[in-house]
């Protein structure tokens, strides 16, 4: 029986493509980078399996050139570089990697939480560039910041990594307010409406997907109602904030600090006002960047592929009713 035919949108860490490489025919791109839009459409147009990144858009007119697909899988929790029901009508299976990067994402949290109230990076570029000279040894007001422990965190979602931030915030005895849609209720954490969240948070987390509904979700007067000097941070996508009122609210002082690991358009670039803002810590989207993290997202990512591929239930689908159609060859 021939073995089918996958195309791999980047080189994965770990063991996991050899292991693909073993059942199926790979493709793969090698960069740099991942395949311009040319590259990713001629790559799937033979394809049975898709495995791709979440810098890969997935949407209707590509899956309309690939009529032989006949699974998806992101090595990435977020979809939302996927059209799901552009694959749901085609019939086929997309999976993605929840679960595996819970801890990683809420450890990477904490870091950003802790390095905008502390100001972590800018004592960091202080010391580098000669600040720290004899006289200033030690100065009572220098780079002062501000506490997290015994403060109030809000969490604006509260899924999986929402709730390993509650987790960890505990230890720092914060008082954690939480928001989801579902109306969920998580020990440790007080339900709250979104705006008064908002409004008695000292520190503000987002945990949500990037879907149609929360796109935005934190805009201009979303923004204006956050407590005056509190801090945000965003781990989860860009797109749910207004950068521009952000940028506004950071440059007026409305809030204290931010700390970003994605961003609305990515890789910010350095004409991103935010990179221009000191009260601004960022990073380049690496909440699950660990190597055993990113291991296990691989191996999920290939397992997800190999089931549909072999007709099976995905071991983590995010739109579980389509039925995995199963076939030899491409
Ligand atoms: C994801 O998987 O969606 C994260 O953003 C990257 O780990």
């Amino acid at each position: 029986m021939e073995r089918p035919a996958v195309y791999v949108t980047r080189e994965l860490p770990g063991d996991a493509l050899a292991r693909l490489d073993a059942e199926t025919r790979v493709s793969l791109w090698r960069g740099p980078g991942g395949p311009p839009r040319t590259a990713l459409e001629a790559g799937v147009r033979d394809a049975a399996g898709l495995l791709c990144l979440l810098t890969d858009r997935v949407d209707g007119a590509l899956l309309a050139g690939a009529p032989s697909l006949r699974v998806i899988s992101s090595c990435s929790v977020g979809l939302d570089h996927v059209d799901l029901a552009a694959a749901s009508a085609r019939r086929i299976p997309v999976g993605h990697t929840p679960g595996v990067l819970t801890e990683t994402t809420a450890d990477m949290t904490l870091g950003l939480l802790l390095a905008a109230a502390r100001r972590i990076p800018e004592a960091d570029r202080f010391v580098r560039a000669g600040a720290w000279t004899p006289e200033r040894r030690w100065e009572p007001e220098m780079l002062l910041g501000r506490d997290l422990h015994g403060s109030t965190v809000g969490l604006v979602g509260l899924g999986p990594i929402g709730q390993a931030v509650a987790r960890r915030l505990v230890g720092f005895g914060c008082r954690i307010l939480g928001w989801t849609r579902s109306g969920r209720h998580v020990p440790g954490v007080e339900a709250a409406e979104l705006d008064p969240l908002l409004a008695a948070a000292d520190f503000v987390s987002l945990h949500v997907a990037l879907t149609r509904e929360t796109r935005g979700l934190l805009g201009g007067e979303r923004l204006a109602t956050m407590k005056p000097g509190a801090i945000l941070v965003n781990a989860a996508r860009g797109g749910l904030v207004d950068e521009a009122a952000l940028v506004e609210a950071l440059r007026t002082g409305a809030l204290a600090a931010a700390g970003l690991d994605v961003f609305a358009a990515e890789p910010a670039g350095a004409t991103s006002p935010l990179l221009g803002l000191d009260n601004v810590v960022v990073t380049p989207h690496i909440g699950s960047a660990t190597v055993r993290t990113r291991e296990r997202m691989a191996g999920l990512a290939v397992d997800n592929l190999l089931a549909g591929l072999a007709g099976r239930s995905l071991p983590a689908c995010a739109n579980p009713q389509v039925e995995p159609r199963g076939g030899a060859g491409r």
